[in-house]
């Protein structure tokens, strides 16, 4: 690692526990407070997938500072978290579930605009049955929705028949057999009267990398399941697949230059995709233990080769007939 990629992310270290890893950095911290900590209109883009599990949202600690004047707050110990919840059934939130999750978002939408450049983007990964929830939450927060990215992959969700009448209807599902997961694709808005092109050249933010002089970045990505060795790689619940968000980091820097952030790095997948392919990022994660896989897990998921096995794997899921 050079010195000039070090000082690139040093500033974003405040006083967390960080370290660099290649050209980026990892930070060991919430990331309500980091976000509302580091200088306004720093950061050039955000690729992050979020907890969705109900218990990671008690965050009435975090909605407190959100509510102020843009101070910082210290999140009590008993905020830690140190297990993870596990998921939901989704299609049976309760209301106060489904309040407590859209506050979060509505928090971290904030916490996001003060932190990115004006026309940074934001990639959130979602679910089928919360993504109009937590995209409008985001919106509520202060980002411009600007679409989905579908990412094509097979899912066991879904496809059942009626419980306990799967007799008397055989012929019925309740619902659909999930065959996408939905990215929610944000902005931070332009400044007033702001034009993309002017906005490249002031924040080097405001549009989406093309992958080639004749192909722009699509927002459909056919994608397979995480691959076996790359779970071996990363034990998370959530591990995403190198070769998809690949795809993703390099849409999110239109010029190709600037800092990505993952806001919820888990194993640091999205700062392993960044690496792969030369880019810059900076990964928060308030859980020691993930922390600590990461710190292990990037080197090694950036080094992969991944585009022959993926689009082998993608072909055996999706026979291109
Ligand atoms: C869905 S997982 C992301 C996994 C990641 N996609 C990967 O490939 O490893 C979400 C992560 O966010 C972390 N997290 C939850 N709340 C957080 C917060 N407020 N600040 C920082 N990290 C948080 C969780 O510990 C978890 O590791």
């Amino acid at each position: 690692m050079t010195r000039h990629a070090a000082d690139a992310t040093t500033r974003f270290t405040l006083d967390y526990r960080s370290e660099a890893i290649g050209r980026s950095r990892i930070i060991h911290a919430d990331c309500f407070e980091w976000l509302s900590r580091v200088p306004e209109n720093s950061l050039h883009a955000v690729v992050t997938d979020p907890p969705y599990g109900v218990k990671d949202y008690d965050f009435g600690q975090i909605e407190k500072r959100a509510n102020g004047n843009g101070g910082i707050w210290r999140i009590p110990p008993s905020f830690d978290g140190a297990e993870r919840a596990p998921l939901p059934r989704f299609t049976a939130l309760s209301k106060n579930e489904r309040e407590t999750l859209r506050r979060f978002f509505v928090e971290w939408g904030k916490v996001v605009k003060h932190a990115l450049r004006p026309g940074g983007h934001v990639f959130i990964a979602s679910n089928t049955f919360l993504s109009q929830m937590v995209f409008n939450a985001l919106v509520e927060g202060g980002l411009e929705f600007r679409g989905q990215l579908i990412r094509l992959v097979r899912t066991f969700r879904g496809g059942d028949r009626p419980k306990n009448a799967e007799e008397e209807f055989p012929d019925v599902s309740s619902l659909p057999r999930g065959g996408y997961e939905p990215w929610g694709i944000l902005r931070k808005p332009l400044l007033p009267k702001m034009k993309v092109s002017e906005c490249l050249r002031e924040f080097q933010t405001g549009g989406i990398r093309r992958i080639s002089d004749d192909q722009p970045f699509s927002d459909v990505i056919l994608s397979g399941r995480t691959p076996q060795r790359e779970r071996d790689i990363a034990d998370h619940p959530s591990l995403k697949p190198q070769a998809f968000l690949r795809q993703v980091v390099s849409a999110a820097l239109p010029l190709g230059e600037g800092l990505i952030t993952d806001t919820f790095m888990g194993s640091g997948s999205t700062i392993a995709a960044a690496e792969a392919v030369g880019l810059r990022a900076v990964g928060v994660e308030r859980h020691a233990n993930y922390y600590e896989m990461s710190r292990t897990a990037i080197p090694k998921l950036a080094a992969l080769k991944v585009e022959a096995e993926e689009a082998a794997q993608e072909e055996l899921e999706f026979p291109s007939r």
